[in-house]
């Protein structure tokens, strides 16, 4: 037996070292005078360069991208790979790396408005832009369910007519289940089946663009779902009509993320970078108009190492929306992705929605709980404990508390309600673990880090979740007293909940590691608990042992949030088609608010003042966006030219950069960050008139702590629609100030109609 393992090791062993693995080769822009024969035919002339026979060749390749991004993924030894990074025309050539998403409505949309009678206003934002008609919105997601009612095309007109898009026929999909709703439907699984060295598993997944996982169906409706009357999540709570935010866009799926072998579903997807650039090379061919992506990956240092970014490079020269997950590493600094500035980065903040469900303890005292669970106590009191002192033996006293799968000694759990503490494993897995142990109830206790936020799950036994110091309360009860006992009182759901927006604590944060002279996340979104279509083909906790099944889910992170911008970019499109991609992405974070609806500063999870790396500009109003007055407008050059300044010289071979590259701050973005400030510096912002004729705005400045801001001119006067105005923003430090910290600020044009508010975030060297 021994010298058998040993023997297989060292067969293995010289495998590993020349084991040819994915390669994306990155060849810049095609030159438009191609077919898609010659350009299949160029890419393979690259790999027979480096291969022995025109079948190797012929077989190494992947994908060879064609539409829009000029390269190919392919097979290639590390060798292979060195000779062709040295060919000429070649820009890069990059191991493939795995990504996984960032996992990463009804109450969302109607909150979205935030000021008085913002009800009205959304129906004129929704009127205006015939609820995101025609407007077609790809999403990079798991896949779909088409049965969802809120997919159906009822009353649609014919697909429009630029549509290139197919609808991929696969197991339980076929192009049937395509409509004038969901126009499109693809998946990419090359990379997934190369990367694991096997077929995909059909089990537990579909070979099709059919959503087995559920998420992508979540986004998906959160983009561009009917209006479903009547909706809810499991046992009724958040009921009432299920809508997109762009009720009449068109959708097309792109799925590029699948299962991990041999780990349940709960644990997340993955989806390959080779997979993700085919995709978006062919969501930019059919014709989209905005592409939706809430996926994400914190390992990457570089925007040419970064294959959403250059894809959505490609799409942005095309003038697509690309609204992209900031993801769900938070509270900590410096953890957001998706940090190129062509990308609106999407954070994740709370709505106005709450689920009470409160626990009565045995000395009376009542305490504030939020759940979502079916309901099928009693209205008695249960025996009450605390996960750690009903568990089995063996398990660490660190771990304890967690209700963790197998923790708990069914004989000392059976007919409890059980106190488990957030920490490590899944939410819902707790659940799981106290119902599998014969408890009657859960009670989650949030830690410290989750503060006053609240995820609400369909946890599969009754059970509601409390704030880490209600955890703490209901701690000292316990311990206070021989027999504890508690009664959870069914949920009921309360609107218009205050303070809200709060920022989710997961919501992962600036500053921008790739480039800190860009601000980063771009705007906040609702992310909590938001309720969607869902997969049939699994349950709303994704978890194997739970057998529900239903229709509409609620689920928390920036993956909800995102899809809430592709979508109010598909109505701005509509309402203005000839906007740049980056006048809409000023025209969203412009016209954000820093507030919440009981007038004060935007929070954390905890209460403490938020600031942009948290909300970038701050909560989006869609209605608003549609009349930014002004625009901070970039184009396909301004980012390439941002690229020369990071020492980019050829993301796009055509181009050739300035001798002297303009700083990163100078891009044209609605924000300002400034890394490291050591004198004075000046920059110059261009801005567009959107709005009326003989406009004069005027500018206010709330400088950061320590830094002097000037504004020149501080008046601009506009005498027409489409014209524009240069104005000089000079920063310096000033007096003596603790050197390290960021400092924030803002600065707002105003004409007494439109305010356009830019954040600024500067740290001094
Ligand atoms: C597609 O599949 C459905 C069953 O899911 C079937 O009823 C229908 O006939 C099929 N359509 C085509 C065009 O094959
Ligand atoms: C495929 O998935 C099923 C269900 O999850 C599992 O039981 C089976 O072992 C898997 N097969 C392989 C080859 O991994
Ligand atoms: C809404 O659905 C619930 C159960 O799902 C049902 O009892 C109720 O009658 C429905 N209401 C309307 C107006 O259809
Ligand atoms: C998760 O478990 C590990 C190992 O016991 C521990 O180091 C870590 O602190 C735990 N994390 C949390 C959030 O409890
Ligand atoms: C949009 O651009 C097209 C072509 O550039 C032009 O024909 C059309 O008039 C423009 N529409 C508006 C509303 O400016
Ligand atoms: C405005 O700024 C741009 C770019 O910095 C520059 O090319 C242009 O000459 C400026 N226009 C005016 C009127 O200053």
């Amino acid at each position: 037996m021994k010298i058998l393992t040993l023997s297989s090791f060292l067969l293995l062993l010289p495998l590993a070292v020349c084991e040819p693995q994915v390669y994306i080769i990155n060849l810049g822009e095609h030159s438009g005078d191609k077919t898609s024969k010659e350009i299949e035919d160029s890419h393979h002339s690259f790999l027979a360069s480096v291969k022995n026979t025109a079948d190797e060749a012929r077989a190494s390749l992947l994908y060879s991208y064609k539409n829009s991004i000029n390269g190919f993924s392919a097979l290639l030894t590390p060798d292979e790979a060195s000779i062709l990074s040295r060919m000429d025309e070649v820009v890069s050539v990059l191991p493939s790396r795995p990504r996984t998403w960032s996992l990463h409505t009804t109450r969302s949309w109607e909150f979205a408005g935030l000021e008085d009678g913002y009800l009205d206003k959304r129906r004129d934002l929704l009127h205006e832009s015939k609820y995101g008609k025609d407007i077609i919105v790809g999403l990079l997601d798991s896949g779909i369910w088409p049965e969802s009612k809120s997919f159906s095309d009822k009353g649609l007109g014919p697909i429009p007519k630029r549509w290139k898009g197919i609808c991929q026929t696969g197991d339980a999909f076929n192009s049937s289940h395509c409509n004038r709703k969901m126009i499109g439907a693809r998946y990419y699984l090359k990379g997934y089946e190369q990367h694991f060295h096997q077929q995909l598993n059909t089990t537990a997944e579909f070979r099709s663009p059919r959503d087995h996982d559920g998420h992508g169906t979540h986004t998906s409706s959160t983009v561009g779902g009917r209006r479903v009357h009547n909706v809810s999540a499991l046992g009724g709570f958040a009921q009432g009509t299920a809508s997109g935010g762009a009720p009449l866009a068109r959708l097309a799926m792109y799925k590029v993320c699948w299962p991990i072998p041999g780990k349940p579903l709960i644990e997340g997807d993955i989806c390959l970078e080779e997979d993700m650039l085919a995709a978006i090379d062919d969501a930019i061919g059919d014709g989209v108009d905005v592409i939706s992506i809430s996926i994400g990956s914190r390992d990457i240092s570089n925007y040419m190492e970064d294959y959403i970014a250059i894809g959505a490079l490609h799409a942005i020269k095309r003038n697509i929306v690309v609204a992209c997950s900031a993801g769900n590493s938070g509270p900590a600094p410096a953890t957001a992705s998706n940090l190129a500035p062509w990308i609106i980065t999407v954070a994740a903040s709370s709505v106005d929605r709450v689920f009470i469900s409160p626990i009565v303890l045995g000395n009376g005292k009542k305490i504030m709980g939020q759940s979502v669970a079916p309901h099928t106590l009693e209205r008695k009191m249960y025996p009450l404990a605390y996960a750690g002192d009903v568990v089995g033996p063996g398990v660490p006293k660190d771990l304890s508390g967690q209700c963790l799968p197998g923790s708990l000694s069914t004989e000392k759990t059976k007919g409890k309600i059980v106190l488990c503490l957030r920490g490590n494993g899944t939410r819902v897995g707790k659940g799981m673990e106290v119902h599998r142990a014969g408890g009657v109830g859960i009670i989650l206790g949030n830690s410290p880090m989750n503060g006053d936020e609240i995820s609400v799950d369909a946890y599969v036994l009754p059970g509601t979740v409390v704030v880490s110091h209600d955890a703490i309360t209901i701690m000292n009860y316990i311990n206070s007293i021989k027999n504890p006992k508690a009664s959870i009182i069914p949920a009921t759901t309360i609107l218009d909940a205050k303070p809200a927006p709060f920022m989710a604590a997961f919501s992962s944060k600036g500053p921008n590691v790739i480039e800190p002279n860009i601000l980063k996340p771009d705007i906040t979104a609702p992310g909590l608990n938001i309720l969607a279509a869902w997969s049939e083909a699994s349950s709303p906790t994704k978890l194997d042992s739970d057998p529900r099944v239903v229709k509409y889910n609620l689920l928390s992170g920036t993956s909800m949030s995102c899809p809430h911008i592709a979508a109010t970019a598909a109505l701005l499109k509509a309402i203005h088609p000839n906007w740049s991609s980056a006048a809409i992405r000023s025209a969203i974070m412009t016209t954000a608010t820093i507030k919440n609806n009981i007038g004060m500063p935007l929070t954390d999870a905890s209460g403490n003042k938020a600031n942009p790396f948290s909300y970038g500009a701050g909560h989006f109003r869609p209605t608003k966006a549609a009349d930014p007055g002004l625009v901070y407008d970039a184009s396909y050059t301004d980012y390439l030219l941002f690229l020369c300044s990071t020492g980019i010289y050829n993301f796009d071979p055509s181009f050739k950069c300035p001798k002297v590259s303009p700083s990163p701050s100078s891009l044209n973005h609605p924000s300002l960050a400034i890394s490291k400030l050591k004198g004075p510096m000046t920059i110059t912002r261009i801005v567009t008139n959107v709005g009326g004729s003989r406009n004069l705005y005027v500018a206010t400045v709330k400088s950061p702590l320590g830094v002097s801001v000037e504004i020149n001119p501080r008046m601009l006067y506009f005498s027409h629609v489409g014209e524009t105005k240069n104005f000089t923003i000079t920063v310096k430090p000033k007096g003596m100030v603790s050197r390290e910290d960021y400092r924030f600020g803002w600065y707002t044009w105003s004409d007494g109609i439109h305010k356009v508010r830019s954040p600024m975030a500067i740290s001094l060297l």
